[in-house]
């Protein structure tokens, strides 16, 4: 049977690894059957003759991975940006999650969610929900549907939580047990499990999940380490733990499948040793941390140290949707952190954040997150950057889009060689 064919040509610019990005000028992308087959100065003879979607200046590169966002925050976001977490969680953000009982409002938000997320070139992400089984399930139905490659998950709260939010911890279990294997044979979007963090989880619902986990080979995302508040309360609550991180590996919860830590910004050396140990990401979440936590990542440290990193627009910690402003972001925070704090900090570079952005975070998901040969022709078209005034390279142009672009500035988008997003996508839009 004959291979599904796409080419387009345009300048190709991809992460080769945390340190290198490869350019490819002028060059052709061959993808078949949804995965790049290989990039090519000139068209071997046996594609000659076929069809070329040709980008001219423009730029193609990976789609961005979202390794922590909250879809039911989707409507606050950009509101209540002067508070600190706790204050913020009880302002603003329960009694927003409180309405996703009503699962015709979940649908509409999560409808406008996604589109916002594709819209914005972001096209795997690690997704919260709420304690909603039904809302929930919704979200990742939609997701699996039209191939979005996530996690997703039901969040668990049961202790010092408001009354509205707050479960007991067997309709807490008996519900994710449920969300659980409704969604295991989920090829594209995946269940997860979700307690929100240890202050809002006794220790007996996290062992509970650790079974779960362990049942159904489910990983799990929370908030680790994320502010020194939430540290220190996550001991007090666990007292026979040296560190946040040791409660989940006691509960049996860091071993099941993917491990990801949002935030993880004052971990010490055990948190490290742990998070490691287990193969976990460290998700850096720039906008939100400076919003709600005004803690800063050492993401050089701790990719000096072996952590795997990825990106996070935590909206609605986070205002901004699009991961590719967080690129930006991580590599200003960074500089503020060495010149802050020098020891055993330092600046990175546009190319290490693209590269966690993409490549990085994109493993979570599969073969996503790169153009070399193999990978799922998962990208975006870039509108070449330069301007009457400076003619620029397609790496930097990359770099513009990042510090500069919006979600116009998308000519194209695709995932496993469909185009989802911009021009002729249209009728066969995404959401
Ligand atoms: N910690 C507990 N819940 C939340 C949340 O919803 N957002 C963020 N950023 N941190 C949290
Ligand atoms: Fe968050």
């Amino acid at each position: 049977m004959n291979k599904r064919l796409l080419i387009c040509r345009g300048n190709i610019v991809y992460s080769k690894d945390r340190d290198e990005m490869a350019v490819h000028t002028g060059s052709y992308v061959v993808v078949e059957d949804g995965r790049v087959e290989g990039i090519y100065e000139k068209l071997p003879e046996k594609f000659q003759g076929a069809p070329i979607r040709d980008f001219g200046d423009s730029v193609i590169i990976p789609a961005f991975s979202d390794l922590h966002v909250h879809a039911p925050q989707f409507p606050q976001r950009g509101l209540g940006m002067d508070l600190l977490l706790a204050d913020w969680l009880n302002t603003y953000t329960f009694p927003q999650e409180a309405r996703y009982a009503d699962t015709d409002y979940a649908k509409e938000v999560y409808g406008a969610f996604l589109k916002t997320l594709t819209e914005n070139g972001t096209f795997h992400a690690c997704i919260y929900g709420t304690i909603h089984r039904e809302a929930t399930s919704w979200l990742i139905s939609q997701m699996e549907k039209k191939k979005i490659r996530a996690f997703a998950g039901k969040v668990n709260m049961n202790i010092q939580s408001p009354e509205y939010l707050c479960e007991t911890t067997e309709e807490s279990l008996r519900e994710t047990e449920i969300f659980l294997e409704t969604f295991a044979g989920n090829r594209y979007a995946k269940p997860i499990l979700t307690p929100r963090f240890a202050p809002t989880c006794s220790f007996e619902l996290l062992k509970g999940l650790g079974r779960l986990g362990q049942k159904y080979g489910a990983g799990m995302q929370t908030h680790l380490v994320e502010s020194r508040w939430e540290a220190m309360e996550s001991i007090r609550l666990n007292p026979e733990c040296s560190c946040d991180t040791e409660i989940y590996e006691k509960a049996g919860l860091l071993e099941n499948g993917p491990v990801i830590a949002a935030h993880f910004i004052f971990p010490g050396d055990e948190d490290v040793r742990i998070l490691k140990k287990h193969g976990g990401y460290a998700v850096q979440c720039p906008d939100a941390t400076v919003n709600i936590i005004a803690g800063i990542m050492q993401t050089a440290h701790l990719a000096d140290e072996g952590i795997r990193l990825g990106l996070g627009s935590d909206i609605a910690g986070g205002h901004l949707p699009g991961i590719y402003t967080q690129v930006g972001r991580s590599v200003q925070l960074s500089k503020l952190k060495a010149f802050y704090e020098p020891e055993g900090n330092r600046a990175i570079l546009f190319a290490n954040a693209f590269y966690m952005a993409t490549k990085e975070g994109g493993a979570l998901f599969g073969k996503v997150g790169s153009l070399e040969p193999g990978y799922e022709f998962d990208a975006l078209v870039i509108r070449d950057f330069s301007d009457p005034f400076r003619k620029i390279t397609p790496e930097e142009t990359a770099e513009r889009f990042c510090y500069t672009g919006n979600p116009g500035d998308i000519l194209a988008g695709f995932i496993h060689g469909e185009q989802v997003t911009g021009g002729q996508a249209e009728e066969k839009a995404l959401c």
